[in-house]
């Protein structure tokens, strides 16, 4: 067997020019979604992710704010600007990029963003939100893993879907968005023991460790779905997923290629929570 690689690109391209299309109809009723994207400190790879943010945003007709406060901005600072934030009409959606430096608060940040302008879903009460099946934004990445394997046609209801990884961005938020399409979840993680013995197991695999190319062959079971969400730099400046992909090829049924896929998708998701925003604002 050789694996279909998902053309992410494909998924991604006809995706945004859904979101643009539904954008245009909104600045018609003379609502323009707007994305503001703050970010603290001089992280080259952080930079980089909030460039591809706010390219995607003004590609789809969206109003795009760019905020670079220098790495010893006090807290109260950043603080300040969401609250501005939050009382600005033309902003809809508000992303803190992180890591923040160490002598802000994490916590204290996303509980300051507007329930209705946090497109991360990190805010608790959207957290909370999700969990019962609430309606309100999706976490990014999460969710544009669901949206790839529903568009490949994957069949998500009745498999057993192993997440790897217990993140509060994507391991956790996985887990849950996974169960609410009625798949059988198991979660594992640094502390689980006999992992391959449990990944092998895998209908679906989810690969979002942070580790470069640590899932292997030896891990998935013939006819596997394997969605990596993994992004490393490697010392050759190369950059590669959690899963070791040309390992894979002959014994999963599809793998997503990094980068290419789960990446662009999650600023794919930012977009449509924005526009969702936005379409709640002025409905
Ligand atoms: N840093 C890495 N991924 C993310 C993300 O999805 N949102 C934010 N705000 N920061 C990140």
């Amino acid at each position: 067997m050789s694996a279909q690689i998902i053309n992410g690109k494909e998924i991604v391209s006809a995706y945004r020019a859904d979101i643009k299309q539904q954008v245009e109809q909104l600045k018609q009723q003379g609502v323009q979604p707007g994305l503001a994207v703050v970010i603290v400190g001089d992280d080259p790879a952080s930079h980089v992710y909030v460039r591809n943010k706010a390219k995607a945003c003004e590609e789809a007709g969206m109003h795009s704010e760019v905020y670079k406060l220098p790495e010893n901005t006090p807290e109260a600072d950043v603080l300040a600007l969401i609250s501005k934030l939050n009382g600005d009409e033309a902003i809809h959606g508000i992303l803190v990029q992180s890591p923040l430096p160490g002598h802000i608060s994490e916590e204290r940040v996303v509980e300051a963003i507007a329930i209705e302008k946090d497109v991360d879903c990190f805010h608790p009460v959207n957290v909370g939100n999700l969990m019962i099946g609430k309606e309100g934004p999706a976490p990014c990445t999460p969710a544009g893993v669901i949206e790839i394997l529903k568009k490949v046609g994957v069949e998500i209801a009745g498999k057993h879907a192993v997440v790897i990884g217990r993140s509060n961005i994507v391991g956790k938020p996985m887990a849950i968005l996974l169960l609410r399409e009625n798949a059988t979840v198991t979660v594992c993680h640094s502390r689980t023991k006999n992992m391959e013995q449990i990944t092998r197991q895998a209908d679906i695999l989810i690969a979002a460790v942070g580790k470069a190319k640590m899932i292997n062959r030896s891990h998935i079971k013939p006819g596997a779905v394997v969605v990596d969400v993994g992004i490393n730099r490697l010392d050759t400046g190369k950059l590669a997923g959690d899963v070791d992909f040309d390992d894979v090829l002959e014994t999963a049924s599809y793998v997503t290629p990094v980068p290419g896929c789960v990446g662009p998708m999650t600023i794919t998701i930012l977009l449509r929570n924005t526009l969702e925003a936005a379409q709640r604002a002025a409905s």
